[in-house]
């Protein structure tokens, strides 16, 4: 698939910018929906809280006169027509939802500044080609349910809708008894949508664009993944009487096998990493020796050959601590993504526009997935990075400049504008 792009009229070219005010109050007013005392966001998937800022970008989109368009799965499609309607939308979008202690930058930036670059083209009056399509993509976080990047996976057809609607969070609860209870189970097919490009705007979450001093990262790829469900099994006794060498005591065990991770990662750095996020020991008795412990595992890596070794290496270390610790463990994959090569003519779009702008930019791999990951398969796709604060994110003290937000929207509105051409 080829994406077309043309130049921007130099009328046009001159004048266009975003309204950088406009974009700060919405980040901010939207932050107050999940909002914690320490100044970050917990707004989980399929929350009271997603529902009301979903409620909020519906508002907005109705207000501004956007066609708005829910999927089974909740995606969210708020598109501004073009004058072609025979052409595919181009698409730009992010995630709402957040991790328990996530911040204002991660997913709603990319959302929020596609609002923006959608006003931005009624203020200044430009028609466009091909329509713009701003999508709010379900779950992308995997923090409540399983794995994540899941709305945008359903529509690319790498995940079923039953397998995704059917996932629980902690508590029993279904993605389709959430979605149900929020309101955003859309009647559209997640999938029969089509576009014709796609951009993502996203914090780096990351600390090279702060580092290197440049505005604007041009994402070309992202690293692979592989999602593990980990279960250790010992055996309870009694702290007490049970001498040291016949335990078998599964923290210790988690213990053994979570510096091997760790010795995994480090050896696969600096495009390797590992982490294990959760851990959950039972019975959770101070007087009684665990006897399991539930545990995340995740291995990233830019090269799929890498990634695969580094989950063999996992499972020969699950096998030796196994056999000397007399505990089960257990290695269950539960999602994977191989990593992805975002299409190098949409780079360029957003290279240029960058240039055009005057905006120091750099070519980057994304050590994080995003939505683009999945959607890059089936349209082409690149991404947009700004800089955040130490390279802090997936925290409540994430933090991005209002300069820099203004300047990624500004490159998304040029892009998508070049790739949508303009109504003459
Ligand atoms: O985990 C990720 O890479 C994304 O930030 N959810
Ligand atoms: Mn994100
Ligand atoms: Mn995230």
């Amino acid at each position: 698939m080829t994406a077309m792009h043309t130049e921007l009229p130099a009328n046009i070219a001159r004048n266009l910018a975003v309204n950088g005010e406009r974009l700060w109050a919405s980040l901010m007013e939207t932050a107050r929906f999940g909002g914690t005392p320490n100044g970050g966001i917990r707004r989980l998937a399929l929350s009271d809280e997603d529902r009301q800022v979903r409620d909020w970008l519906s508002e907005q989109a109705r207000s501004s006169g956007y066609d708005i368009g829910v999927d089974d799965l909740g995606n969210m499609y708020i598109q501004r027509r073009g004058t072609d309607a025979s052409r595919l939308p181009v698409a730009m979008g992010s995630h709402l939802d957040t991790q328990p202690t996530g911040g204002k930058f991660d997913g709603v930036l990319g959302v929020l500044a596609g609002l923006e670059v959608l006003r931005s083209l009624d203020d200044a009056g430009i028609a466009t080609e091909a329509p713009i399509c701003l999508v709010n993509w379900t779950n992308e976080e995997g923090a409540r349910f399983a794995p994540g990047v899941m709305g945008s996976q359903v529509f690319t057809g790498d995940f079923e809708s039953g397998f995704a609607l059917s996932r629980t969070d902690a508590d029993g609860i279904s993605v389709a008894d959430a979605l149900d209870a929020i309101g955003y189970r859309g009647t559209e097919r997640c999938g029969e949508r089509r576009f014709g490009a796609m951009l993502e705007l996203h914090i780096e979450q990351g600390p090279v664009l702060e580092a290197e001093h440049e505005t604007i990262g041009v994402v070309e790829a992202a690293k692979g993944q592989i999602w593990f469900n980990g279960i250790v099994t010992g055996q309870e006794s009694h702290a007490g009487t049970t001498p040291m060498p016949l335990r078998k005591d599964a923290l210790s065990a988690f213990a053994d096998f979570a510096l091997a991770v760790e010795r995994i990662a480090t050896t696969e750095a600096p495009a390797g990493v590992g982490t294990i996020g959760v851990a959950l020991v039972g019975p959770g008795s101070r007087n009684t020796i665990p006897g399991s412990v539930h545990f995340s595992l995740e291995f990233r890596h830019s090269d799929k050959t890498r990634l695969d070794i580094m989950h063999a290496h996992a499972r020969d270390a699950a096998k030796l601590i196994s056999q000397t610790r007399g505990c089960d463990i257990v290695l269950e994959p539960i999602w994977s993504k191989d990593p992805v090569q975002f299409s190098p003519e949409i780079a360029d779009v957003i290279r240029t526009s960058a240039a055009d702008l005057g905006l120091p930019n750099r070519s980057m791999i994304s050590g994080a997935g995003h939505d683009a990951c999945a959607v890059a398969s089936k349209a082409p796709t690149a991404m947009i990075f700004i800089p955040c604060k130490d390279g802090i994110s997936h925290n409540e003290a994430e933090s991005a400049t209002p300069e820099d937000c203004t300047a990624g929207a500004n490159v998304l509105l040029r892009s998508v504008l070049a790739l949508a051409g303009t109504a003459t």
